[in-house]
């Protein structure tokens, strides 16, 4: 039998080289027998604009992107038409082109983190107190997904005070959430804290009180690497009960969340994180 072209799908940012997307996307095609290629594609700034590399893979016949950094504003900038959890982040992770030519921006990175605090850790957020540590670009997009959770309350604390409380605001629900700076967390135990700053990448830690972390909190950081992060270190050093996990979960849902998009399929993530986790320890 003859074996139609793959489909084209890809990555794009700056750099590039180390994205997992391809890795990723090869497994979900692999365990849902989709006839897709997906390739790392790194778009320099100085040789090309990224509305220009857009229109250019476009003509090339992609169907759909992941963006990462540093175009996730730009990609929100030229989608033709954004999904609501899109817009709320303002910030856009995926593109579908669509077959009138236009092109849909969506933002997965909340769904991923939700899925993977439902899925691996076994946490539903139905009624938990939530402490979201940091107020950038991934904390936008994670918000409205895990306000359609229905969580009892989140309270958001940023290093700049002011980008947490107007971040707080945005959001228009009868779910309690406020805004703070380091001083101004509530000093008790809650019940999912996540850390999204990007404080773990240089090795340091949000100066934060051990007080947040209960018997029963789940920690999660954002980051992944091959061992612990300096985060999770801290919450199980204070707390040896609490349960902890990284980023590399959220990582491989957000981009199940895009492949759905594009494909119409939901793959299975564990044994991608199970795979994924092998190849970076
Ligand atoms: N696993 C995944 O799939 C995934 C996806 C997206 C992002 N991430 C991770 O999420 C983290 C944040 O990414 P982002 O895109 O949101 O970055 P960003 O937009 O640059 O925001 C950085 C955040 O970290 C805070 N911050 C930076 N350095 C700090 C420090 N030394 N101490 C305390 N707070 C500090 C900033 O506070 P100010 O507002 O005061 O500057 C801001 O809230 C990174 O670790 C990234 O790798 C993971």
């Amino acid at each position: 039998m003859i074996q139609a072209d793959p489909d084209k799908y890809g990555v794009v940012g700056d750099p590039i080289a180390h994205s997992k997307s391809p890795l990723i996307h090869r497994l979900f095609a692999e365990q849902t027998g989709q006839n897709i290629s997906y390739q790392a594609i790194r778009i320099d700034s100085e040789e090309i604009s990224f509305a220009n590399a857009i229109k250019q893979l476009k003509l090339e016949g992609f169907k759909g992107l992941n963006i990462t950094l540093p175009y996730k504003v730009d990609a929100f900038e030229q989608a033709d038409q954004l999904t609501e959890r899109a817009q709320l982040a303002q910030a856009v992770n995926t593109y579908l082109f669509n077959e009138n030519g236009q092109i849909l921006g969506d933002n997965t990175d909340g769904a991923g983190l939700v899925l993977d605090i439902e899925q691996q850790g076994q946490r539903p957020f139905n009624d938990q107190r939530v402490l979201i540590i940091g107020a950038g670009g991934a904390v936008q997009g994670i918000l409205q997904p895990l306000l359609a959770k229905q969580p009892g309350l989140v309270h958001i604390a940023n290093r700049t005070a002011k980008r947490a409380e107007l971040l707080g605001q945005r959001f228009s629900t009868p779910i309690p959430i406020t805004g703070s700076g380091w001083q101004d967390i509530p000093q008790e135990p809650f019940d999912i804290i996540i850390n999204g700053t990007s404080a773990s990448l240089e090795g340091k830690l949000p100066p934060i009180s051990e007080k947040v972390i209960g018997r029963h909190s789940l920690v999660y950081d954002m980051m992944y690497a091959a061992e612990p992060t300096v985060f999770l270190n801290w919450a199980k050093q204070h707390q040896p009960e609490c349960q902890i996990l990284d980023g590399l979960g959220m990582l491989v849902g957000q981009a199940a969340e895009s492949f759905y998009l594009w494909r119409g399929i939901k793959p299975d993530i564990e044994p991608v994180i199970q795979q994924v986790r092998k190849l970076i320890s």
